[in-house]
């Protein structure tokens, strides 16, 4: 079968791989119809989330048709359309029964506390071979796998894989709440649902900042109010939109490739930073491959948690699910501690919000496909994978048709 290939850090292609088996009797194949490409495989290809394996396929966001099925397997059937979680739980232990799928205690091939398991990522994760592939081998089958309502397209039910409960979980974790300014750092597709999901959720205002004029004016077209940090500096744009008090809960959408601005008056006091900047991207990327404009990690890692203090009402809420690898440790918890802060974070327990987004979206009430912006083919995929990691224009989000 053809598949997405990670080979090392700026090297991945589309190979001829083996088709994944029934290897536990828990496991189901499933046929791929349609994937996505997500900024946290930018990480892995930008070296800004280290230690995967070569030869790992890449992709964590899928749905397809179940083509076969272990015997421990029996709420499914060969046939069904279904939904691929991208975090992998057992559903048996502690942690699953408590909707804690990302720290499942036996999912992880690693051990218990190895950390959260999903499709495509490093060593640590699994490794599990990804979505972006015809075939995939899907563990603990009865768990991991969520029936697609009728009427539900591809397009709209690969979002509820990744990014939709992602960007739900990361306005619980900010503790949205009735009439509240929120404030999402970053509109890329899980900056632009996550604005959607805090509406949703009882927002009063919805603020986004983001240095790409293009994201942006996605965001403004769905009600959000935007701040371009190369045209004004951010933390000073928020509070004077809110009386000076800041934003009640924000978000954190950017995660370790985050940038500094390149222009307008926040660029100075961040080149002062530099310094500081060049250490973590050290300490989160030793070894990178960028080549031209391709594949360049994040200048200044840090940058959006650093706003996120600056521009939280004193005693507020942030919630952080902008990926960091283990290895990042920088972050302003003095500034954090002396506002009364509360800060939340993790990797989304997407099983536990998937069946009630894709209800949502069978109900009319919330479509996270909006965020689209191109559907490919796996012939494609690479030039997909570049003109998404350069941020170009119109590229905001990528499914992949695999087959029909
Ligand atoms: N916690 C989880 O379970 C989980 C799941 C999925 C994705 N993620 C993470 O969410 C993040 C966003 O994913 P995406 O697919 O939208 O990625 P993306 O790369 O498409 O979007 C990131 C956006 O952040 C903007 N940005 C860069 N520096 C910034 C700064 N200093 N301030 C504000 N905005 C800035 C970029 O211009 C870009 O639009 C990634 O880190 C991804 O790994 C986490
Ligand atoms: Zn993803
Ligand atoms: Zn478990």
């Amino acid at each position: 079968m053809k598949a997405v290939v990670w080979h090392d850090v700026g090297e991945i292609s589309v190979d001829e791989v083996p088709q994944p088996e029934i290897k536990h009797p828990a496991d189901a194949i499933v046929r791929i119809t349609t994937s996505a490409i997500c900024g946290t495989d930018l990480h892995f290809i930008r070296g800004t989330m280290a230690g995967m394996k070569p030869g790992t396929i890449l992709g964590h966001e899928a749905v397809g048709v179940i083509s076969e099925l272990g015997p421990q397997v029996r709420n499914f059937g060969a046939g069904d359309r279904v939904v691929i979680p991208s975090t992998i739980g057992c559903g048996s232990c502690a942690y699953c029964r408590a909707g804690y799928y990302a720290q499942c205690d036996a999912a992880n091939p690693n051990g218990r506390d190895a950390g959260t398991s999903f499709y495509g990522g490093p060593q640590t994760t699994g490794p599990f071979d990804g979505l972006q592939a015809e075939y995939a081998r899907v563990p603990f089958a009865h768990t991991n796998l969520v029936p697609i309502p009728p009427g539900v397209s591809d397009e709209q039910a690969v979002m509820a894989s990744d990014i939709f409960p992602t960007a739900w979980f990361g306005a619980r974790l900010a503790e949205v709440g009735p009439g509240d300014v929120v404030a999402v750092l970053g509109a890329g597709p899980v900056g632009q649902l996550a604005a959607l999901s805090a509406r949703i959720q009882g927002a009063g205002r919805v603020l986004i900042i983001d240095g790409n004029a293009d994201r942006l004016e996605a965001a403004r077209r769905q009600n959000a109010e935007t701040v371009n940090f190369n045209a004004e500096d951010p933390v000073a744009a928020v509070k004077a939109l809110t009386s000076g008090i800041g934003a009640d809960r924000v978000i954190d959408a950017v995660g370790v490739d985050a940038q500094r601005p390149s222009d307008g008056p926040a660029a100075a006091q961040a080149a002062e930073q530099a310094e500081t900047f060049g250490a973590e991207q050290q300490q989160v990327a030793p070894r990178t491959n960028a080549r031209g404009a391709q594949w360049v990690p994040g200048d200044a890692p840090s940058q959006a948690l650093r706003w996120a203090t600056e521009l939280v009402a004193k005693a507020g809420t942030i919630g952080i699910i902008g990926v960091y690898p283990p290895q990042a440790e920088s972050f302003p918890i003095g500034a954090a501690m002396n506002r009364n802060l509360t800060i939340k974070l993790g990797n989304c327990n997407h099983r536990k919000y998937a069946p009630g987004l894709l209800s949502r979206i069978a109900a009319g009430t919330a479509d996270p496909a909006a965020v689209i912006s191109q559907q490919e083919q796996i012939p494609g995929v690479i030039e997909a994978y570049e003109a998404f990691d350069r941020r170009e224009p119109g590229w905001t989000k990528v499914t992949l048709e695999v087959s029909g």
